[in-house]
């Protein structure tokens, strides 16, 4: 295939450069009402602003450059199929589960999902059946899912429809993906891949391996987060026979606006292009780079950068080394103090923090100068503060989950009232609770909420992370059980 080609946003420009009379929606007519964006961005980006005009397309139909651009895209990140998404990944996972399980089918999963899954599972009305991830006590995160308890939750749920896995997590621990698809295709079922933080994965042979490579059926990907297109973009990308195709259609029509943005579908266009050919080496080019500020931070006094090795050793299966994780915590800091100096002090922006670390995504954009200046507020913080005393929150990760009481749609759907966080032990919760990001529910509807719980969500309020739920601070939504006696029957009917 040609993949100096961009079909889509070929035509884009074409239809821009015309001089078109635009009787069609968007409503600024291709930049022509001023708005204090035009005078920032250019007119220009408004006239690529369009909706589905003829000849671009329609991409619930593709028959034209957007089928042209998704069979270019496909062949890039090694599928058959590719879908473009203009509502990120979230929109992908939503499609994924809901043309994968009905109501009280089962989906085995790694409990450290994100929240667009235990969205779906309420949509799709879809039993999760959990296996508890490795936890890694020293960083408080949750890293890969264990082959050993995977497979034992598929012998013993032999009617699930399929096995989703994180490839790789928010923090880069990647599962064993090739014997995960094997084990679960034996027995039948589908395997679904988050891959929102692993699109960039597909060009490097020393990064872990994508799903597509290693024979799953559908996989959703954040182009967006690591592969260059712009915010929200992203992809489905799936193979083989077993999935349903048309229901998996019709799904995505379901979720994805019939007003996609054009913007967004060139950006993926373009994106793959420049993948396509520079991915590659540029990966070559930033891992050593990644290596050795790795290697230097290591020798700074009260900071651990992670290697590869780390996460080998916990048994996992590879790791993705363009995420960078340094722990605080030696420094008497915790990872949200760090967060926030090193945005306001530094003007480095890093992806999250958590209790004891702060996590830097890195790409195919990184330069050398943001590795320096990030080796520089690392080497002048350890000097400020390698010498004072520890008191860093003494609040160590509780390392599981609460337990599930019924499926989140049930809890989704049941009478509710709201409870004080300290009267809510022994609830059942009927929202989801979560940090912001990494956006992984530490509670879903269904779940019985239990004082490990409450301790940490008050940690973390302590640290002013940003707490997503739908109840006002302090107050958990749970489900009504006076009004609620019969759920079983309830249950029933959902
Ligand atoms: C693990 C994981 N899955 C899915 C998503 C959703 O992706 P998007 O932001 O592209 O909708 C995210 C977003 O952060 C994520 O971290």
């Amino acid at each position: 295939m040609n993949h100096q080609l961009t079909p889509y946003f070929t035509k884009l420009k074409e239809y821009a450069k015309k001089d078109r009379v635009p009787l069609d929606v968007p409503g600024h007519k291709m930049g022509l009402f001023y708005n204090d964006m035009t005078s920032i961005l250019g007119e220009e980006l408004f006239k690529f602003d369009v909706n589905a005009p003829d000849g671009l397309d329609n991409l619930n139909v593709p028959k034209g450059v957007i089928k042209e651009a998704q069979a270019l895209f496909a062949d890039a990140f090694q599928a058959e199929h590719a879908f473009f998404l203009t509502g990120g990944t979230t929109l992908g996972i939503l499609a994924l589960i809901m043309s994968t399980a009905k109501a009280k089918e089962k989906i085995i999963m790694p409990r450290n999902v994100h929240k667009s899954i235990i969205s779906a599972l309420i949509m799709s009305g879809a039993i999760p059946i959990f296996v508890e991830p490795v936890i890694d006590e020293d960083l408080g995160i949750a890293n890969h899912m264990p082959l050993d308890a995977l497979k034992k939750q598929i012998a013993l749920h032999p009617d699930a429809k399929a096995v989703l896995v994180i490839n790789p997590t928010y923090f880069g621990v990647a599962s064993n993906m090739k014997e995960i698809v094997d084990i679960t295709h034996q027995h039948h079922m589908l395997v679904l891949a988050d891959e929102a933080h692993g699109s960039h994965m597909v060009f490097s042979d020393a990064l872990p391996m994508t799903a597509m490579q290693a024979g799953a059926d559908l996989s959703a990907t954040s182009i967006h987060k690591t592969s260059g297109s712009l915010t929200q973009s992203s992809a489905i990308l799936a193979q083989g026979s077993r999935f349903d195709y048309q229901r998996l259609v019709a799904t995505i029509h379901m979720v994805q606006s019939t007003s996609p943005s054009a913007l967004l579908l060139a950006s993926l266009d373009v994106a793959r292009k420049a993948m396509y050919f520079q991915a590659s080496e540029k990966i070559q080019t930033l891992l050593p780079k990644v290596r050795d500020i790795i290697f230097k931070i290591n020798k700074l006094k009260g900071l651990k950068a992670y290697t590869k090795e780390d996460f080998l050793n916990q048994g996992a299966t590879h790791f993705d080394e363009t995420k960078l994780i340094i722990k605080v915590s030696g420094l008497g800091l915790t990872g949200f103090e760090m967060y926030h100096i090193l945005s306001e002090k530094f003007d480095i922006q890093v992806e999250l923090a958590e209790t004891n670390l702060v996590l830097c995504v890195l790409s195919v954009g990184t330069t050398d100068q943001h590795l320096e200046r990030l080796y520089v507020a690392c080497k002048t913080l350890s000097e400020q503060y390698s010498n004072q005393v520890l008191n860093v929150a003494s609040y160590k990760p509780k390392g599981n989950f609460p337990e599930a009481y019924v499926r989140p749609r049930s809890a989704y759907h049941a009478p509710t009232r709201n409870v004080k966080y300290e009267d809510a032990v022994g609830e059942i919760a009927a929202e989801s609770v979560m940090i912001y990001p990494p956006g992984i529910p530490i509670l879903i509807p269904g779940e019985i909420i239990d004082q490990a719980l409450v301790d940490e969500l008050l940690f973390y309020i302590s640290q002013g992370s940003t707490i997503l739920s739908e109840s006002e601070q302090g107050y958990f939504k749970v489900v009504d059980k006076l009004t609620w006696p019969k759920w079983e029957e309830i249950d029933n009917e959902l």
